[in-house]
């Protein structure tokens, strides 16, 4: 049988209510009817019905009545209205409180069931979209990397290998080739997943703010510590800490850092007793360590404390069979998430990805099918669109030229026209935020605190 689902008709005309009751179970629906607003919410309650069509117009409690109920109680169902000659306001009125669609009196048989058809494809797309997302959300642990390049297997065989054990771990990387994803993977495979991975950023804190975050500090340490703090070392007590970008920490503190992992204990700023945290730490970086050591802008000495197990993550371009595997997930991704049709790459727009550079690594390749599912008009994406390469095509590098621009219409306001430079520096520089804020002229802090939300 080609349609099964159960439908409930309200309608006070008896002779509507059968002549379309007909109609609709001669196309094997289940129809059950109901002559005023309260039988169809007894009848609500007595099974569940995948569309309600309903006339506005009901003797006791009206269908818009009748409709916000099924919203509220069965997000489930679809509500479809009959609506009478001249009743179009209200029938707007209907989809704006979620309403599907509305079908005008007098009742036409194929309007009917097409319009019922239609409210069902909407909720098995709707049913299937939430199976997926729940099934991308549920990638864990390695899983979530994905890729079966040789050198993403070594990947992950050297992660199931060490993150059971407590050593810390340096991971390295240039933007976008799945630091963070990794690091979640040796916490979630560790002996310490039930307790919290606690992640802070070196770039996006200013000296003095980084240290109290790390350490914590007692009330009245500075002005503005009106209440005792405890920082991130405490907080991840028993789990893991992961200190990104910690190239960027200076010099100052890479000391103190040293000394708490010679020592094992701590003081809060301005307290004086020791504390004592158990934690296991990971620290990623973009940057060439041994050359910032070269250039003595990182402690050797840290360098050792916190590299017992490097994991360098290579860059996309150069293990270039993952390509089709990390586009087909994305575009199974976002197909999901933006509930649209579109479930194929043609070839020619295939051989486009494989060419690019992808100096923004993983993280550019998930913007690019991004930016293509959302402009997809039919099934199958036959074109991408890439951002602006920098100058050279090499990654990380200091400056980027911004040879393109954005116009910003006469009216927007000061906040959503910076917004939008924002947002198309960080594009522009593929996802790279600190490379943006370094164009843009601001600390990264600043991008972070105004434009948090913005991208992941
Ligand atoms: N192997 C991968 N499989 C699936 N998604 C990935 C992979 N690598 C990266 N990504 C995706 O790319 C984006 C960037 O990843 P992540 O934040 O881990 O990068 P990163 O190396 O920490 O970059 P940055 O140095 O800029 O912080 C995320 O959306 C992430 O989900
Ligand atoms: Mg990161």
């Amino acid at each position: 049988m080609k349609n099964s689902a159960n439908l409930l008709l309200v309608d006070d005309d008896e002779r509507l209510r059968t002549a379309a009751g007909k109609v609709l179970a001669a196309e094997g629906y289940r129809v059950v009817g109901a002559a005023t607003g309260r039988e169809a919410l007894e009848k609500l309650k007595q099974a569940a019905f995948a569309v309600v069509v309903s006339d506005l117009r009901l003797p006791d409690l009206d269908g818009i009545a009748l409709l916000k109920k099924v919203r509220e109680q069965l997000p489930e169902s679809e509500v479809v209205m009959i609506t009478g000659h001249g009743s179009v306001e209200n029938a707007v009125e209907a989809m704006r409180l979620g309403a599907y669609d509305f079908i005008q009196k007098p009742l036409d048989s194929a309007a009917l069931l097409k319009t019922v058809a239609k409210a069902l494809e909407k909720q098995r797309l709707t049913r299937e979209n939430r199976q997926l997302r729940r099934q991308l959300e549920q990638r864990r642990g390695v899983e979530a990397l994905i890729g079966d390049s040789p050198s993403m297997q070594g990947i992950k065989q050297l992660i199931r290998q060490i993150a059971p054990t407590d050593v810390n771990v340096l991971i390295q990387g240039e933007s976008g080739t799945g630091k963070e994803i990794a690091a979640d993977a040796l916490h979630q495979l560790s002996g310490r997943h039930e307790r919290s991975l606690v992640k802070i950023s070196c770039a996006a804190i200013p000296e003095t703010l980084l240290e109290s975050e790390l350490f914590g500090h007692e009330r009245g340490a500075f002005t503005g510590a009106a209440a005792t703090r405890p920082g991130k070392f405490e907080l991840a007590d028993g789990g893991t800490l992961m200190l990104d970008e910690i190239a960027e920490m200076s010099p100052q503190l890479q000391a103190k850092l040293l000394r708490v992992l010679q020592d094992g204990c701590f003081q809060r700023l301005g307290g004086t007793k020791d504390i004592h945290a158990d934690v296991r730490l990971l620290c990623a970086t973009h940057a060439d360590i041994p050359k910032a050591i070269a250039a003595e802008k990182f402690r050797h000495d840290l360098y050792y404390r916190i590299n017992t197990v490097q994991l360098v993550l290579p860059p996309l371009r150069e293990r270039r069979e993952d390509i089709p595997l990390l586009a087909g997930h994305f575009l199974q991704m976002f197909a999901g998430t933006m509930g649209k049709d579109v479930g194929a790459i043609a070839p020619a727009a295939l051989d486009q990805l494989l060419a690019h550079s992808w100096p923004g690594n993983v993280r550019e390749l998930n913007h690019v099918l991004q930016r293509a599912v959302a402009l997809a008009t039919g099934d199958t994406i036959t074109d991408f669109a890439f951002a602006p390469t920098p100058t050279t095509g090499a990654a990380n590098q200091e400056t980027t030229s911004l040879g393109s621009g954005i116009s910003i219409p006469i009216g927007t306001t000061v906040e959503a026209a910076t917004r939008r430079l924002v947002q198309a520096t960080i594009e522009k520089c593929a996802g790279n935020k600190l490379k943006a804020a370094r164009l843009l002229g601001i600390p990264p802090r600043t991008m972070y605190r105004h434009f948090s939300g913005l991208d992941q």
